[in-house]
């Protein structure tokens, strides 16, 4: 199999103009110095771009408008892309999009894929040379719940002898943080229940939400939690904002063996 690499990114908070910011910080430039950074670092070595949610918060017409046109959204897509990007020295860029809690779906496919139909879910697979990507939607509330579509769907996509990635935007297992934790689905056994007989497959699970980057593991599946291209928490018991740098995540799959490395972006 050959190899190759691709970056996530989450979290980025975008408010209703690029020169808004959410007490004194901007989301908008904050991202800008991330694409900026994948463009002059690792843009040469990657497929493509994978966002993990929460493009806007609040999640209304005018954020996501803005948001289209600071990531240079100007072409044509269908779900489940990618859609092509401009931004910061990245031109035509292939982008895929996963919903978070923040999002509305119909707002992200009206902007994002405008030749498709809205889904209620954004539950889609895709294969990229012989790896196949599962994008997985935990709804929209900052509490994940493991929908019973999104479970027929998953049982059936990783049924697949093939190397799998599953993305998705909530976190999968405890972090150590009270009021994040409390975010986990309730019906979370239920995800694992399907997930652990497929693990061979399962190359690991990509998410977001908690804005804290760490790595861990369950029963032997790896998981990736990466903090926001706008602001991150402390892993605390209490919600708390702190000033640190941005972090995006170069992924390399190689040989049926998935390596990753954060870069911490100075703004
Ligand atoms: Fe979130």
């Amino acid at each position: 199999m050959s190899g190759f690499s691709f970056v996530q990114i989450t979290d980025h908070h975008l408010l209703e103009s690029e020169d808004a910011m959410r007490d004194g910080f901007s989301p908008a430039y904050s991202l800008r110095m991330v694409m900026r950074h994948i463009s002059e670092h690792v843009a040469s070595k990657i497929d493509f771009i994978v966002s993990t949610g929460d493009l806007v918060e609040p999640e209304l017409e005018t954020h996501y408008q803005s948001a289209a046109k600071l990531l240079g959204v100007n072409s044509s897509a269908t779900l489940p892309g990618p859609q092509h990007i401009n931004i910061e020295g990245l031109k035509d860029f292939p982008f895929y999009f996963l919903p978070g809690n923040h999002d509305d779906r119909a707002l992200v496919t009206k902007y994002f894929f405008p030749e498709s139909q809205s889904p209620k879910l954004y539950n889609f697979s895709f294969e990229h040379k012989g790896v196949q990507f599962v994008f997985m939607d935990w709804g929209p509330r900052s509490k994940a719940h493991f929908f019973p579509e999104t479970r027929e769907f998953l049982a059936n996509v990783l049924k697949a002898e093939m190397p799998s990635v599953i993305v998705c935007h909530q976190h999968v297992k405890r972090i150590g943080s009270r009021w994040l934790d409390a975010f986990l689905a309730e019906n979370l056994n239920g995800f694992w229940d399907v997930v652990l007989p497929r693990q061979d497959n399962v190359l690991g699970i990509l998410c977001g939400h908690v804005h804290i980057t760490y790595e861990d593991e369950y029963r032997g599946v790896p998981i990736y939690g990466l903090s926001s291209t706008a602001f991150p928490f402390a892993k605390v018991d209490e919600p708390l904002v702190i000033l640190a740098p941005p972090h995006y995540r170069y992924v390399r799959i190689e040989d049926g063996v998935m390596t990753t490395r954060i870069y911490k972006v100075p703004i």
